[in-house]
């Protein structure tokens, strides 16, 4: 079915993109970071300035603001395909993954195996190899197939055995945007007798999210990439939830739930914030005339502009002969995210984004924190990396066809 997205609209939400007196600038670092939506900066203003009292007290005020967190919570709940009490919140992916790692510690002791990629931002790695390390276990790693540029069954099986506690990996590579078949490698790991962690971040602004019917025991990512604040958020199953330790106060039993996996708790204005995420979807439902749930049918309709906008950045790259794309080449929605990482013979990475900077192109280059991807990529220079062109659904067309007329010059300079 043709799902088409009204553009205007959708920039209507984001005016981030073009503040006023600010130079204009084509936003295509999106990996890194995405532009918060107004219905999401609207209630964090509206939190800060009307409900900044403590939490927790019997007044009514104090109730109130614990029902405006409650409720985002409950937002992020939605995104992840969970219910509330089964999600943590946390300032970043990097530190949910360090708490809940060092809430896993009785998952894993010694003799065990806990397996990590060398595709995965290090958020997803180095938590479970110090885990390992803490308790006496063995990591394996599961290594990318440099043809296609992504995690396979095949590469899984070499490093799964009858010890393997924990498998954990990203389901889309933040470097070359390839999306993984989680459902299929989660029930790989699981029929081996391991839990299964799962790096959204770089999914997630893009696509629908049930980290249940993914197979998934912990899923996490990372709000402020996907339109929302500087937060994350976790879904942490109650199955691993039951054998992890508390990293909270010790007065604070079971009855205390995933708080348990958030000490100092979240940050009350931020996740206040997260309902004006869902706000947003309603919005976009509403105007587009969809039926049914409002985040099925807006990433549906991100799905489909994405690949639309991300298939002729993909085709002038591959007529290119100087240029190398790194990881898929084709705009298949159900093969890639619209991030788009290449290399140019004979021009360093760096030099093509300082050129980038200066004709207002935000774009980056690097390793993007997947550091150890890079010698299995091919690439050299690490630091110099690939240039990162990533897209999201409120990119326009003429953005793209912008890009390609400076790639011209920079690449025929
Ligand atoms: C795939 C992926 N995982 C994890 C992270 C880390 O997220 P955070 O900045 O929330 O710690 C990033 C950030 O770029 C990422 O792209």
């Amino acid at each position: 079915m043709e799902r088409s997205l009204d553009l205007s609209f959708v920039r209507r939400f984001f005016p981030g993109l073009t503040p006023e007196g600010a130079p204009p600038l084509v936003l295509f670092e999106n990996a890194g970071g995405s532009i918060p939506c107004a219905p999401v900066v609207e209630a964090i203003g509206r939190y800060l300035s009307e409900s900044m009292v403590q939490l927790g007290a019997s007044y009514p005020r104090s109730r109130a603001a614990g029902e405006a967190v409650a409720a985002g919570k409950a937002a992020a709940a939605r995104l992840l395909g969970t219910s509330p009490e089964h999600v943590v919140l946390g300032a970043s992916t990097t530190m949910l993954m360090h708490v809940l790692s060092a809430a896993l510690a009785p998952l894993v002791g010694p003799g065990d195996e806990v397996v990590v990629t060398d595709l995965d931002h290090e958020a997803n790695v180095g938590a479970w190899r110090r885990l390992a390390e803490r308790q006496g276990a063995t990591v394996r790693e599961w290594r990318l197939d440099p043809t296609s540029a992504s995690l396979t069954a095949e590469g899984l099986a070499e490093v799964l055995g009858p010890r393997t506690r924990l498998v954990c990996f990203t389901h889309c590579a933040n470097v070359v945007g390839t999306i993984h078949d989680v459902p299929a490698l989660a029930a790989q790991a699981k029929a081996a007798g391991a839990r299964v962690v799962v790096d959204g971040v770089a999914f997630a602004p893009h696509r629908r999210v049930d980290a249940k019917a993914l197979g998934a025991d912990l899923y996490a990512f990372s709000l402020y990439k996907t339109y929302g604040p500087h937060l994350a958020c976790a879904y942490f199953s109650p199955e691993l939830a039951e054998v992890a330790a508390s990293q909270n106060h010790f007065f604070l039993g079971p009855e205390a739930g995933h708080y348990r996996f958030e000490p100092g708790n979240v940050n009350h204005e931020l996740t206040a914030g997260l309902a004006g995420l869902l706000g947003y979807f309603e919005d976009l439902a509403a105007h587009h005339g969809d039926a049914g749930d409002p985040l099925d049918a807006g990433f549906g309709r991100f799905a489909q502009h994405e690949a639309a906008l991300v298939a002729p950045l993909l085709a002038w790259l591959a007529a290119e002969p100087r240029v190398r794309i790194v990881g898929e080449a084709s705009s298949n929605p159900a093969k890639r995210v619209p991030t788009v990482a290449f290399t140019v013979e004979g021009m360093a990475s760096r030099a093509l984004v300082e050129a980038a900077d200066a004709a207002g192109f935000a774009i980056r280059h690097g390793h993007f924190y997947a550091r150890r991807a890079m010698a299995p990529l091919g690439l050299a220079d690490a630091e110099d990396g690939v240039v990162r062109a990533s897209l999201v659904h409120y990119n326009t067309h003429e953005e793209v066809a912008r890009f390609l007329g400076f790639l011209e010059g920079a690449l025929s300079a």
